[in-house]
């Protein structure tokens, strides 16, 4: 599909209010996305579980009004936010051509985390996803009956437009996002991961350490533009496809040994890639790598296959299969917590992606 097959073609423009709402989670990547070109295309595919209890809310109240400016409230909490505004007004920009109603009605736009809001957990993802759902059920009352697939295409590639990760909360438990010879994927939207899947992934743990709840110093957007000219783009790009790759077939076998050199590779060549970037950064803390040595060590000594990888910041998701979800969060419990900030974690697992609230 090309950009031109979502675009809006005609609506019942009578159509005077209304109200939506979406639950949509967040996700994380087992191969990274990092680097990307205009109008958020990746530079490499990139995978990602779905989670389950780590999910934005977002209700969206529309009224037809008369001018044509666009013209939205974001409410967050509860709490009226204009912080919000501009990443909803660059993101309402964006996706206009493919959603011309935008400018006709005003939004009330409600939204809120089922994770602590300053968690230092990205609620892009699931906060995009959320509102890209949203504006494709009032797409739907606007007199348009999709089939479920191209709902989610939509859904999925107008996420992507907010943030490229977004892309990948629609559906579950396994997405992949960036054109590839591995696997059916595309540039412009996620997709469900078609290749087989070994029992051990089903019910992946991930237990998210808080290790630093404060704003990270350097955002993802910035991050990924340092990638133009990076003296290691290339050979990163390329890994990412060889890696997606060879996931597939671990995906298949079950093997959780490749598994985990994957996953923790990916992780830290993405901590490499901006420790390298000029100007560089660092987001690990050091309770990041006294974290990382822990984990290491409990998987060397009891033959346990958890793992961890990284986002942008500081955090740890500790991922683990189903059947040591006991042993681990006991060894979490005891030896992890004292390096998260107010000893705080989240216990997650994979899901099957967004759903619809009716009320
Ligand atoms: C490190 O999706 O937050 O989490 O497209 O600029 O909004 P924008 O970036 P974003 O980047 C996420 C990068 C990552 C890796 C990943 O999720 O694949």
């Amino acid at each position: 599909m090309t950009n031109q097959d979502f675009i809006l073609r005609s609506y019942n423009s009578n159509i005077e209010n209304g109200h939506v709402k979406w639950s949509s989670p967040s996700n994380i990547a087992l191969i990274k996305y990092w680097g990307k070109r205009e109008h958020q295309i990746p530079e490499n595919p990139s995978i990602s579980f779905t989670l389950s209890n780590c999910k934005t809310i977002t209700e969206v109240t529309y009224t037809k009004k008369g001018d044509k400016d666009f013209s939205f409230d974001v409410y967050f909490e509860g709490e009226k936010n204009e912080a919000f505004k501009p990443k909803i007004q660059t993101f309402f920009e964006r996706i206009e051509s493919y959603m011309p109603f935008l400018r006709d009605y005003h939004f009330k736009i409600e939204t809120s985390n089922t994770f602590p809001h300053s968690s230092g957990i990205a609620s892009s993802a699931s906060g995009m996803s959320a509102l890209a759902l949203c504006l494709m059920s009032i797409e739907e009352d606007l007199g348009i009956d999709y089939a479920d697939d191209y709902f989610n295409k939509k859904a999925s590639f107008l996420a992507r437009l907010g943030s490229g990760s977004a892309c990948r909360s629609v559906e579950g438990e396994l997405v992949v996002w960036g054109q590839n010879e591995s696997t059916e994927s595309s540039d412009l939207y996620g997709v469900k991961f078609q290749g087989d899947v070994h029992s051990n992934f089903k019910n992946y743990q991930d237990t998210i350490l808080l290790v630093d709840k404060g704003e990270k110093q350097v955002s993802s957007t910035v991050g990924h533009k340092l990638m133009f000219g990076h003296p290691f783009a290339k050979e990163r790009f390329a890994q990412a496809h060889s890696n997606l790759a060879k996931l597939k077939d671990i995906l298949a076998s079950g093997d959780l040994k490749a598994f985990i050199k994957i996953v923790e590779s990916e992780a830290l060549t993405l901590h490499a890639m901006m420790m390298t970037s000029m100007p560089y950064f660092i987001l690990m803390k050091s309770n990041t790598l006294q974290i990382i040595n822990e984990l290491w060590n409990y998987r060397a000594e009891n033959d346990s296959n958890v793992c961890f990888t990284l986002d942008a910041g500081a955090n740890v998701h500790v991922l683990y299969p189903a059947d040591e979800k006991e042993a681990v969060l006991n060894f979490i419990k005891k030896e992890l917590t004292k390096y998260c900030q107010n000893g705080h974690y989240i216990c997650d697992y994979t899901g099957l992606g967004a759903n619809q609230i009716e009320d």
